[in-house]
């Protein structure tokens, strides 16, 4: 190690200039959006830039598999294995639930007096979090009506 402080260790220095232009620069110019839009770099959540799945994706049997066991593994013992017990509607009953509001509900959870409904964020990868909003929909009063329609 002691070598390297020798005159031919090539350090850092030839960059140091550019690295302090850099900075100047950078304190010279703030960011045109950063007025405009103060939390916007900071604050979005990685949610915000997730893409809903195709209706396709939330009917593969592959996704409504793998979130099946997650559900029975992490929710049933609130909702029961097929969403039909707990403190809210049975999954069972549902027509035309929008699958980005369960996802939404799943990520941020939901507190109805003493009715809690933990948030998964962060525990659950939004990936996995989506498969488990095609088992809900599998659940849905409607799922078969609109398999047929897509046939
Ligand atoms: C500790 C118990 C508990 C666990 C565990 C739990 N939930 Fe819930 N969940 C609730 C309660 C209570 C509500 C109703 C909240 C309300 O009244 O607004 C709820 C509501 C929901 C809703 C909205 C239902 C509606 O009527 O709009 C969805 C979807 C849901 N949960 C999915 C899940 C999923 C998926 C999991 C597992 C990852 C899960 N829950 C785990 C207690 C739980």
């Amino acid at each position: 190690m002691k070598r390297l402080r020798g005159s031919h260790f090539p350090g850092p220095r030839p960059l140091t200039g550019l690295a302090l232009l850099g900075l100047v620069a950078a304190f010279a110019m703030p960011p045109a959006d950063a007025a405009a839009d103060p939390g916007a770099r900071h604050d979005a959540p990685p949610e915000a830039t997730v893409t809903v799945p195709s209706a396709e994706q939330l009917r593969d049997p592959v996704w409504i598999a793998a979130g099946k066991q997650k559900f029975i593994h992490t929710c049933a013992y609130c909702h029961g294995t097929e969403g039909e017990a707990g403190k809210t509607r049975s999954f069972k009953t549902r027509t035309g639930w929008d699958p980005r509001i369960i996802h939404d509900t799943i990520v941020n959870g939901r507190v109805n007096g003493p009715n809690v409904m933990p948030s998964w964020k962060g525990s659950i990868p939004d990936p996995l979090v989506w498969k488990i909003v095609a088992y809900i929909k599998s659940l849905s009063a409607d799922f078969e009506a609109g398999q047929q329609a897509t046939r």
